[in-house]
């Protein structure tokens, strides 16, 4: 991650020093960098000479002392709290001016525990990319206890400057998207655990009928089976084990299993046969009542961080769009769906379960009861 967001600086014109404390990945990382640029160059995205600033502008560091004239500084090391708190303590007792801001990418710890490292905690804020930083639009800002105004409006105005758009976030477990898009893998996997439908068939529903650009499995072999399931998990336990975000089994094996997805060559799905076996077709019932139970319960997460003051409305919509390629806001499509809609059908499936992933969220309640909606 580190790589990318210093790439996607360095090409948006500011100046960028890049540090990790594993030199043999630092060499490795800024020469990946290079070849990146280099076809990029070679696609025709920009010239000689632009290519050749943006190296120019790009500097890869052995000592953090580099860091000394940074305005700004992001943080991408290893999800490991007391790591990122030495490194911050480093950065502000003997390295960085009394006005740089201090930013992590952290995905899954909280902000203001981080932040208790500094002395001057104001300054301290969340900037949350998401991977590829170089193409991905959106950035997560999230402001601790402590965090000031005025560090908030600078890290909106930088993210506007590096041509991203930012959405504000409380310091709550997974901020936005990593709460919010829990269920789009949690129920798929239920479903397929329930027998219902194949990792192939699931798929096929949720991007023929539901119009995601990926289905769930072929997702988390994307993202990683093992950085997908840890995000559940730390969701889970940060939840204080609300059994709505509890992790499965499936995904566990998974990992236990080394079937990371593409990178170790096989997850759900084997990237390494060359053909893939025909899947045979769901009925159309089944297909649709299996998108619907993923839709309801990503609706449900939704308007329970409209509840929660997690973020508004907008910004909710916004970063499930632009965070996760989903092809429409959440709370939009709720309005569309109907709210009464997904209340009683929620009710149902948890009259079924009797398992609170599928406890409506209060706000759905009352919205359902006044006859309102999201955005009208
Ligand atoms: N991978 C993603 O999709 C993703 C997306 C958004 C945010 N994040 C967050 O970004 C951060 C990095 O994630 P990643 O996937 O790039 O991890 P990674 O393990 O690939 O990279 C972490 C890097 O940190 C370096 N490191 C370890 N200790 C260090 C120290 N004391 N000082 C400097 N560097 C140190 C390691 O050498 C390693 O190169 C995490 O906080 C993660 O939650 C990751």
């Amino acid at each position: 991650m580190g790589s990318g967001i210093a790439l996607a600086c360095a090409q948006k014109g500011f100046t960028t020093y890049l540090y990790d404390n594993n030199e043999n990945t630092l060499q490795k990382s800024y020469t990946s960098i290079l070849s990146n640029l280099n076809k990029l160059k070679e696609k025709g995205k920009f010239s000689d000479q632009e290519h050749n600033e943006i190296v120019g502008r790009l500097h890869v560091s052995t000592s953090l002392k580099s860091f000394s004239s940074c305005t700004l500084v992001i943080e991408a090391a290893i999800e490991d709290l007391n790591i990122k708190k030495e490194i911050f303590e480093n950065l502000e007792q003997n390295i960085v001016s009394e006005d740089c801001i201090l930013a992590s990418n952290t995905s899954s710890l909280s902000i203001t525990s981080i932040a208790s490292a500094c002395k001057n905690s104001n300054r301290f804020i969340g900037i949350h990319f998401f991977n590829p930083a170089t193409l991905m639009p959106l950035v997560e800002v999230i402001p601790g206890i402590e965090t000031d105004k005025e560090t908030l409006r600078l890290a909106i105005q930088w993210i506007e400057e590096l041509g991203k758009v930012s959405v504000t976030a409380k310091d709550t477990p997974g901020f936005i998207v990593n709460r919010v898009a829990r269920p789009f893998y949690s129920e798929s996997i239920k479903i397929y655990e329930e027998g219902i439908a194949s990792f192939a068939q699931i798929d096929e529903a949720l991007k023929e009928i539901g119009k995601f650009k990926m289905g769930p499995f072929e997702l988390m072999d994307f993202i990683g089976n093992d950085i997908n399931y840890t995000v559940t998990e730390t969701v889970w336990r940060q939840f204080f084990y609300d059994p709505r975000f509890k992790p499965s089994f499936t995904q566990k094996r998974m990992v236990e299993a080394k079937r990371l997805g593409r990178k170790s060559g096989k997850g759900y799905y084997d990237y390494l046969k060359e053909q893939t076996e025909p899947t045979e077709t769901l009925s159309k019932a089944t297909a649709h009542q299996l998108v619907d139970r993923v839709l309801l319960l990503l609706f449900n997460e939704a308007a329970d961080a409209v509840f929660m003051n997690i973020a508004s409305k907008d910004d909710i919509d916004t970063a499930m769009i632009k965070g996760t390629n989903y092809p429409k806001g959440l709370l939009k499509w709720s309005d569309e769906y109907g709210i009464k809609n997904i209340v009683d059908r929620l009710d149902l499936l948890y009259d079924r379960y009797h398992d609170d992933r599928y406890r409506v969220c209060p706000l759905l309640r009352d919205m359902a009861q006044s006859q309102q909606n999201f955005f009208s």
